[in-house]
């Protein structure tokens, strides 16, 4: 629970939208303040003080590797998951453009990070594919297993989807693909710092992550890239990173994402059994105290802070407003998509009919939420969900 003033009247505000971002820890915070003064030399300085900001990389560098079971020498900050995404797959097609291998495949539940740029490399002539989904939000090998080609260059295929939460079957998939000589790409920026993510169990080549989804700062984050893979390198410049990411490194930030992630592999399993039943008591409430609901997407596996609740006969952004309204901050989904009355495309994607992708509530919960959170929203919900449905006569539809 947050509390703020408003017009010098005390709100008590619960906020049920981690997946969209995270409030920094105050560690987090602390940290990067002394960065900010201690380390702002360039690391590419080979003096005193650009060594002392290089230290500070190297550290997050090692925090980062340990949260993924990596070689640090691995991982290459980036401005965050947007941009880890774009160099994932956009390097490895530039990379393997020579080699004759011109087709893409990824998930149709991606986010837009993946989905946008595939549609950008099929605007310059790459053949793309995007595996279906059922209505359980998970991705079937099979469906994997006949869209790969001998021309296949490289799949992609989220670990822990943001808007329904749903964790889908990495090692399986990145050995389907591996086995035709394709490399696999997982955006894990959902997962990361969740739950525990090991790039070597997963069998992938690349992996996204990104600071802001678990305490740490906004515009920050890694590419992980296995030792020996040819990729492009998104930028041109100098010999950042190893040569892999030109532009001088933003030292605060990636010395927050160290902190937030040693914090994340100190806690997470503790967390993850706090947060579980947290959001199962708040799922079993809304579906016992509220008719007409159901869950999107399987329960399991799923990260432990996340469900997704279609409301029959209730407008989304209307149930996201009246909540707001009473202090309760969640998510129609996708935070790029939120603002728009734009179908999810993930609910889309899973089949169910178009009231149903714009009828759907995310709740995720995070480190603040406590019981009484949970009591709060049971206790507000029924209501705001019966006074909008009174205000609409549409008839009734599963
Ligand atoms: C699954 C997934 N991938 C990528 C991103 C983009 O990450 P960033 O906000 O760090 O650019 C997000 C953010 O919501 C996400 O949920």
């Amino acid at each position: 629970m947050l509390r703020s003033c408003l017009d010098g009247k005390r709100v008590t505000r619960i906020y049920l939208d981690h997946n969209a971002t995270t409030p920094p820890h105050p560690l987090v915070v602390e940290r990067m303040a002394a960065a900010l003064h201690e380390a702002f030399g360039n690391p590419s300085s080979v003096h005193h003080f650009g060594q002392a900001a290089k230290a500070a990389l190297d550290e997050t560098r090692s925090a980062v590797a340990g949260l993924i079971g990596a070689d640090p020498s691995e991982v290459v900050f980036t401005s965050g998951g947007t941009e880890s995404d774009n160099f994932a797959i956009r390097g490895v097609a530039e990379a393997l453009e020579v080699t004759g291998r011109r087709h893409l495949i990824a998930s149709a539940i991606e986010h837009e990070a993946v989905l946008n740029t595939l549609k950008a490399l099929a605007r310059r002539g790459w053949r793309t594919t995007l595996l279906p989904v059922d209505h359980s939000g998970i991705v079937a090998p099979d469906a994997l297993r006949e869209a790969l080609t001998d021309d296949t260059a490289l799949v992609s295929v989220m670990h822990a989807n943001n808007e329904i939460g749903t964790i889908q079957p990495i090692a399986e998939l990145a050995r389907l693909a591996k086995a035709r000589g394709a490399v696999f790409h997982t955006d894990a920026v959902q997962s990361a710092g969740k739950m525990p993510v090991d790039v070597k169990a997963l069998g992938v080549d690349l992996l996204s992550l990104s600071a802001h989804k678990f305490y740490g700062p906004k515009g920050v984050g890694a590419l992980w890239i296995r030792r020996g893979l040819r990729l492009q390198a998104p930028t041109t410049g100098g010999k950042q990173e190893r040569g892999r990411r030109a532009g001088t490194e933003n030292v605060a930030g990636i010395v927050g994402l160290g902190v937030a992630a040693q914090m994340a592999e100190r806690k997470m399993v503790d967390e993850a059994a706090r947060l579980a039943p947290l959001r199962d008591r708040l799922e079993e409430g809304i579906l016992g105290g509220v008719p007409g609901t159901a869950i999107n997407g399987t329960r399991s596996p799923r990260v432990p802070n996340t469900t997704n609740i279609s409301f029959e006969r209730v407008e989304a952004e209307s149930l996201l407003i009246a909540l707001d309204l009473a202090g309760i901050a969640v998510s129609t989904g996708s935070a790029c998509s939120s603002g728009t009355l734009e179908p999810s495309h993930v609910l889309k994607a899973m089949g169910f009919p178009p009231h149903r992708t714009q009828n759907s509530i995310r709740f995720s919960l995070g480190a603040a939420n406590t019981d009484a959170d949970v009591d709060r929203v049971l206790a507000v919900l029924p209501g705001i969900v019966e006074k909008l449905r009174s205000l609409t006569r549409a008839p009734a539809r599963v």
